[in-house]
């Protein structure tokens, strides 16, 4: 049932076993292997994410790939390399960290390479370019596996990075998946759709990971289905960095902790205003009716009701006056 191969896509399976092979039984690998360990990085793990190493050289792989046939024209086009003005090719990525980045059957179509210096100088993580069969927009990290294991474990999980996909797995939570980086695009909200309705995001727990899921949020709403859940960490953290600080089962304890959008909106909007003041308490409280009022589930309503009355000593009869308000302009 598997269509053969093409010709790009033998190419990067071909580069991904040559990099694995590097990382894993050379003496260049060596320095990258201590890397992935101090990171954590087990031998199952290299083994089931495919990881592993260019070295700190401009045509190691270019070598390689010719010495197994593969024409000028197919290695232009492949995004492996870089091109000097004269023309000459050169490999791209360099003493970087590589993680295989894979189409929905888990074939590698492109990489993301991590710098294993401390010099931050150099770009963090670089990826191929977009080729003909890698377009970033469509791009989840870990989707061929985190398919399947959405039909055992109930839902998928959104991470901002590839190490915290990483670390959720080693945690035993194998439904992760992670956009580039870039923020989330419509194009994956509707790849997911396909797999599942019932959604978690985990974003980093610092600011920039909190904004970007107040941002995922209204995508996924907007997009009508889902079933999301929230996971916020505590003290800036990222999952990664929270496995590692409190382990695999107080981590498993927070995706089972998911807030609702509607919470963790509310939670948002809370943090924006002085509730001692009057005045900022009820812009609040209009804030809040806004989120309330598209609901069309009396339940949830009044759980949410709930809990803003108790927030600011306003009765819940008044908020529904407030929401039914809302709502009737709404329609
Ligand atoms: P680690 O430091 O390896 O744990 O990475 P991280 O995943 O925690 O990185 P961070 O939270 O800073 O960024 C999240 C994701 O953004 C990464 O996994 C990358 O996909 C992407 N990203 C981060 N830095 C860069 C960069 O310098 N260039 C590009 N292109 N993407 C980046
Ligand atoms: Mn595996
Ligand atoms: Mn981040
Ligand atoms: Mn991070
Ligand atoms: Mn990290």
């Amino acid at each position: 049932k598997t269509e053969p191969l093409s010709p790009l896509k033998k190419m990067y399976q071909d580069a991904t076993e040559f990099y694995q092979h590097i990382l894993l039984t050379t003496k260049t690998g060596e320095n990258a292997l201590k890397y992935a360990h101090d990171r954590e990085l087990d031998e199952d793990l290299l083994e089931h994410f495919k990881i592993g190493y260019a070295p700190d050289n401009d045509g190691i792989l270019l070598t390689f790939l010719k010495q197994k046939g593969y024409e000028d024209d197919l290695l232009r086009r492949s995004g492996l390399f870089v091109e000097s003005k004269e023309g000459k090719l050169y490999d791209r990525f360099r003493d970087r960290l590589m993680f295989p980045l894979s189409d929905e059957v888990g074939r590698t179509i492109a990489f993301s390479g991590r710098r294993i210096s401390n010099n931050s100088e150099i770009a963090k993580y670089m990826n191929s370019p977009e080729t003909e069969i890698f377009t970033k927009s469509k791009l989840l990290f870990h989707l061929s596996e985190a398919k399947k294991a959405a039909r055992s474990e109930g839902h998928l999980i959104l991470y901002e990075g590839y190490m915290d996909v990483i670390a959720a797995y080693k945690a035993g939570i194998k439904s992760g998946v992670a956009s580039m980086g870039t923020s989330l695009t419509d194009e994956q909200v509707y790849i997911l759709k396909r797999i599942t309705p019932n959604v978690i995001i985990n974003y980093d727990g610092d600011p920039p990971g909190i904004h970007a899921a107040e941002r995922a949020c209204g995508m996924f709403q907007k997009a009508n289905g889902f079933n999301l859940g929230i996971v916020v960490l505590p003290e800036n953290l990222d999952p990664d960095e929270y496995v590692k600080k409190y382990g695999a089962q107080k981590y498993q304890g927070q995706v089972k902790a998911a807030l609702t959008p509607i919470d963790f909106l509310l939670n948002r909007l809370a943090l924006k205003f002085n509730l001692h003041n009057d005045r900022e308490k009820l812009s609040f409280i209009d804030e809040a009716v806004q989120l309330i009022a598209p609901l069309n589930d009396p339940v949830a309503e009044d759980l949410y009701l709930g809990k803003i009355a108790k927030q600011t000593s306003v009765s819940i009869e008044s908020l529904k006056v407030s929401v039914l308000r809302a709502r009737r302009k709404l329609n």
